[in-house]
């Protein structure tokens, strides 16, 4: 049982990103680890309405105004949620982060990629995962499993099937480059089979 530790889950929408991270909450449990699982946006109180405003407003946002309400949300999540979690010895596993603004803000809306990450990082003053799972998923796998499971698309959600195209790149592009942070899996596969895996990469860290 060491310090804290942070993990966290990227992939599309609709790549089951829930699933695991209830999964991997379960486990870490059983292992004696004291589990904090958030999401971004929306994993404080501010965020909640930050998030509101994100993906269910009505009409056009800015791409960067977009980009910049999702660091708000992040700046204020790592700061009172996160940081104070890993400085407890907690582990702190989170739905999206910033590999999620590189990929949608970034890739999707084509801002630029570094600048987006510089943003980020300033918000969050810098925090990187210890480790990050990416969920990998064809276009067309995803939109089916979205299409069975939702009553209505939030404003990315609906965008259209190149820019999910763009996104998913992005995403395996940053894996690429940074091969020691991600873990990347095939989202097609069992969720179980996948859980396993997850735990395989943990088992020596926990
Ligand atoms: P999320 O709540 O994870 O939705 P889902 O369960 O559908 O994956 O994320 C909401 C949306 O916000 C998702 O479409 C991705 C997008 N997003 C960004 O565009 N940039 C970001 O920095 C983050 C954190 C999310």
């Amino acid at each position: 049982m060491s310090g804290g530790l942070f993990i966290t889950l990227e992939g599309g929408d609709g790549v089951g990103k829930s699933t695991q991270a209830a999964l991997l909450e379960g486990w870490l449990t059983e292992q004696g680890r004291t589990v904090v699982r958030t999401r971004e946006p929306g994993g404080t109180a501010a965020g909640v309405e930050i998030r509101e405003i994100v993906l269910h407003h009505r009409g056009d946002i800015a791409p960067r105004a977009e980009a910049l309400l999702y660091a708000a949300d992040r700046a204020h999540h790592i700061a009172t949620v996160v940081r104070p979690a890993l400085a407890r010895g907690e582990v702190v596993v989170q739905d999206r982060y910033i590999d999620s603004s590189v990929a949608y803000q970034g890739a999707g809306r084509v801002l630029d990629a570094e600048q987006i990450r510089d943003l980020s990082l300033w918000a969050a003053e810098g925090l990187v995962p210890d480790l990050t799972i990416l969920l990998d998923l064809d276009e067309e796998a995803a939109r089916a499993r979205l299409d069975t499971s939702r009553t209505r698309y939030d404003r990315l959600e609906a965008e259209r099937s190149d820019f999910h195209a763009r996104v998913r790149s992005a995403y395996l592009r940053l894996a690429d480059d940074e091969p020691d942070r991600f873990l990347v899996v095939d989202a097609s596969r069992p969720v179980e089979e996948i859980a396993a895996e997850i735990r395989d990469r943990l088992a020596a860290r926990v």
